[in-house]
């Protein structure tokens, strides 16, 4: 059974003319780790947003684990492009919501397991600051250790690393990495940075045009458990070359 599937899917958005996703159909394997690229503006967060449930498709039908989206109600771990912490709400208490809708965890517990999701990205004892004293990064890592605690299946990660500074970046991809090896729960991570795509996919799904009408699967060359030097393999510097190409092709001039 597909973990994810789009059939001849077309939206837009109210009081749009044009559909910006027209009859799409993928599937997406459970278990595996993929990154969707595209130029700024394609539709990639829109995406998410029907995936989640946040946007109606005018046809067509998606599938989560072979039933259809609108028959079925299951939470989605969707961390959008900003990191929409509540800033009247502590860090503990924004990691408590997903634990407070639809599960009824005694307080202890709930309290450890956020201490535990907290310490997972390196915010261990942080759980009483406000999100306002909190420097970026570590907001951005709060926001993931929240859609990490929602406990879905599928991970749908907006751009979570984007803002983050180089070391914070590489270490946060690490980090993934070994969390979905362990877990293998099945990860849509869209980004714009091709290296990261590569580091993190099983394989890259490239959006070519707009409309959106296909997603071309281009299969990364490297075992699940990989490293970072793998990248300056030649294979990889080609493909590498290759996706930056097709994306700076599609940057209107
Ligand atoms: N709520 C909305 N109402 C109307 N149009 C929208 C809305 N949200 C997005 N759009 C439009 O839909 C198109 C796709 O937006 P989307 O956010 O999916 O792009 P994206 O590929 O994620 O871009 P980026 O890489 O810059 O994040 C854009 O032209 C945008 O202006
Ligand atoms: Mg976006």
């Amino acid at each position: 059974m597909k973990a994810l599937e789009f059939r001849e899917v077309s939206c837009r958005y109210p009081g749009q003319r044009e559909n910006l996703v027209e009859k799409l159909s993928f599937s997406i394997e459970p278990g595996s780790f993929h990154c969707i690229i595209g130029a700024s503006g394609c539709g990639k967060s829109t995406l998410f947003r029907m995936i989640c449930g946040l946007l109606t498709p005018v046809s067509g039908t998606i599938l989560r684990d072979g039933a259809p989206l609108s028959e079925i109600e299951r939470a989605c771990g969707y961390m959008p492009q900003r990191d929409m912490l509540f800033p009247w709400r502590t860090v503990g208490e924004n990691l408590a919501l997903p634990l407070e809708v639809g599960s009824a965890l005694p307080k202890a517990e709930r309290n450890a397991r956020i201490e535990e999701a907290l310490a997972d990205v390196g915010l261990a004892g942080l759980a009483d600051r406000m999100p306002e004293e909190l420097s970026g990064g570590m907001r951005q890592r709060a926001a993931f250790a929240r859609t990490m605690l929602t406990g879905s299946s599928l991970l749908l990660l907006d751009e979570p690393f984007s803002a983050l500074d180089a070391l914070t970046r590489v270490s946060m991809q690490e980090w993934l990495l070994e969390q979905w090896l362990r877990h293998r729960m099945t990860i849509l991570f869209i980004t714009h940075d091709v290296e990261e795509a590569l580091f993190l996919s099983t394989s890259v799904l490239a959006v070519g045009s707009t409309p959106i009408c296909s997603l071309t699967e281009i299969p990364v060359p490297l075992p699940d458990r990989r490293r970072r030097s793998d990248l300056v393999r030649p294979e990889l510097t080609r493909l590498k070359e290759g996706l930056m190409g097709m994306l700076r092709g599609q940057v209107p001039a």
